[in-house]
C-alpha cells in the first residue's frame, strides 16, 4: 500500500499530517510512504529528513497513492487528484461541507474523517479535536499576552508592585481548560466558566476561580458536550459574563456546541463596557465566533478592545501541533491497517464512527441524515 502526503495548501498552514518519525515506524515492505517535496518546510522538516526516514519524496503524491492523508479538506482541485477507489485520512468538516461529502462519495473515495473519530477512552491517543484544541488553547494565551500592553504576573520590583492580570476565559473543554493552565503559568488570576456542571471542579482543580450560576446536569450530552442552553439561561450567562468584562484584561472565549454554530455570548455592548487595552481573543473564530465583534480571520481594533479572531491557532505552534497530529494519526493507523489493508469493517467501532463514505454511499448515519435534511 503506498501512503501519500500531499503539501496543504491551505493559507496560514504550517503543520504537516505525518512526521518523518511515524515514517520509520510505519514502513515496511507492504506500507511506502510518498511524501510532496515541501510538505514538512511549515514545520522545520527538510525533504531530506523524510527520505532518510524511508520516504520517497515526489512532486505528485496523487497519481498512485492508495491512501492520501491530509490536515484540511480537500479543495476541488485535490478532490478531481483522488484516484477513484482510493482512500482519504482528513478533517473533512461534514456537517457543513455536504458538497464535498456527497462528491467524495460519488467519486468512489473511502474518506475516514478525523472529526469523527470516537472521543472514548480507547481513541484517546487518535484524537486530533483534543490534540489540536491543547495546541490551540494554549497559543490563545501568548497571543492575549502579546497583544496586551501589560505582564501577566504579579511583579515586585524597585520600580514598583505590578497587579496580576485577570483573565476570563469562557468555556472549560480541552482548548479552555489548556488555556487556564497557561495563563496561570504565566502568573495571571483565572477565572472561568462553562455550562458543564463537571467544568467546575476540572477548572478549580487548575487553582482557577469558576464564576458562579446555577448550572443543571441536562447542560451536557452522554458524550461529554454541551447542549445549546435556552435563552433565559444565555441572558444570565451573559450578566455575569458582563460583570466580569468590565474588570478583566484578557477573554479567551472557547464555548461551542457540536454541530451548531457558536453561541454569542460576548455582545457589542459588553465590549464596550471593558477596559481600554484589554483583549478578546476569539477561539470560537472557526464557528463564526463567541464575540459579537469577531471578524474570522481578523484582529480588530473595537473602542481600545482588540478583538483577535485569528483562524488556526495550531498553526501559529507547527512543531508540536503536527508532533500531536503524527501520533494521532499513527494510531489511527495501526487500527485501520489489517494484513497491510485498509479495513472498512464497521464491527470496529473507529471505523464505524469515522468511515463517512465507502464505497460510493455516505456511510456515516448522522453526516447522512444531515446531509438528505438539507438536500
Ligand atoms: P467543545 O470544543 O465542543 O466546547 C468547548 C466548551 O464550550 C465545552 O466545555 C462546552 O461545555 C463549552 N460551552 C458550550 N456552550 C457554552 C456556553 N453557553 N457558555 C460557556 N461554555 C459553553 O468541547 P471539547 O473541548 O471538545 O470537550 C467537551 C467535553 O468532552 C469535555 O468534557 C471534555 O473533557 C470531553 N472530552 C472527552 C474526551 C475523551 O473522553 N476521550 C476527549 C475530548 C473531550
Amino acid at each position: 500500500m503506498i501512503i501519500g502526503i500531499p503539501k496543504e495548501s491551505l493559507t496560514g498552514e504550517t503543520r504537516v499530517a505525518i512526521l518523518p518519525a511515524e515514517v520509520k515506524k510505519l514502513s515496511s515492505d507492504f506500507l511506502k510512504f510518498k511524501i510532496e517535496s515541501g510538505a514538512g518546510n511549515g514545520s522545520f522538516i527538510a525533504d531530506e529528513i523524510y527520505a532518510e526516514s524511508g520516504a520517497e519524496i515526489v512532486s505528485d503524491v496523487y497519481s498512485d497513492s492508495d491512501l492520501i492523508i491530509r490536515i484540511n479538506p480537500p479543495t476541488e482541485e485535490e478532490l478531481s487528484k483522488l484516484n477513484e477507489g482510493t482512500s482519504l485520512i482528513s478533517l473533512l468538516a461534514p456537517f457543513t461541507n455536504h458538497a464535498l461529502i456527497k462528491q467524495l462519495a460519488t467519486n468512489n473515495i473511502s474518506s475516514y474523517c478525523l472529526e469523527l473519530i470516537p472521543r472514548s477512552t480507547y481513541a484517546q491517543s487518535m484524537d486530533v479535536l483534543s490534540s489540536q484544541a491543547t495546541v490551540g488553547g494554549y497559543r490563545s494565551v501568548l497571543n492575549a499576552a502579546s497583544h496586551m500592553g501589560k505582564f501577566f504576573p504579579m511583579l515586585m520590583t524597585p520600580a514598583g508592585t505590578i497587579k496580576p492580570a485577570t483573565v476570563l476565559v469562557i468555556g472549560a473543554g480541552v482548548a479552555g481548560l489548556q488555556a487556564i493552565a497557561t495563563a496561570g503559568r504565566l502568573g495571571a488570576k483565572v477565572e472561568a466558566f462553562d455550562v458543564r456542571p463537571a467544568a467546575r471542579e476540572q477548572v478549580e482543580s487548575l487553582g482557577a476561580k469558576f464564576l458562579y450560576m446555577d448550572l443543571d446536569d441536562s447542560a451536557e450530552t452522554d458524550s461529554g458536550y454541551a447542549v445549546e442552553m435556552n435563552d433565559e439561561f444565555i441572558r444570565k450567562e451573559m450578566e455575569l459574563l458582563h460583570d466580569a468584562a468590565k474588570r478583566v484584561d484578557a477573554i479567551i472565549t472557547t464555548a461551542l456546541i457540536f454541530g451548531r454554530p457558536a453561541p454569542i455570548l460576548i455582545k457589542n455592548y459588553m465590549v464596550n463596557d471593558m477596559q481600554p487595552g484589554s483583549v478578546i481573543i476569539d477561539l470560537a473564530a472557526e464557528n463564526g465566533g463567541n464575540c459579537e465583534l469577531t471578524q474570522p480571520g481578523e484582529i480588530i481594533q473595537h473602542n481600545g478592545v482588540t478583538i483577535d479572531g485569528r483562524l488556526n491557532l495550531p498553526a501559529q505552534v507547527p512543531v508540536h501541533a503536527s508532533q500531536m497530529l503524527s501520533k494521532n494519526i499513527s494510531k489511527l493507523l495501526t487500527d485501520i491497517i489489517k494484513d497491510s489493508k485498509l479495513s472498512f469493517d464497521l464491527e470496529n467501532e473507529i471505523i464505524k464512527g469515522c468511515l463517512v463514505t465507502h464505497e460510493g454511499n455516505i456511510t456515516h448515519e448522522m453526516t447522512k441524515n444531515i446531509i438528505e435534511g438539507n438536500s
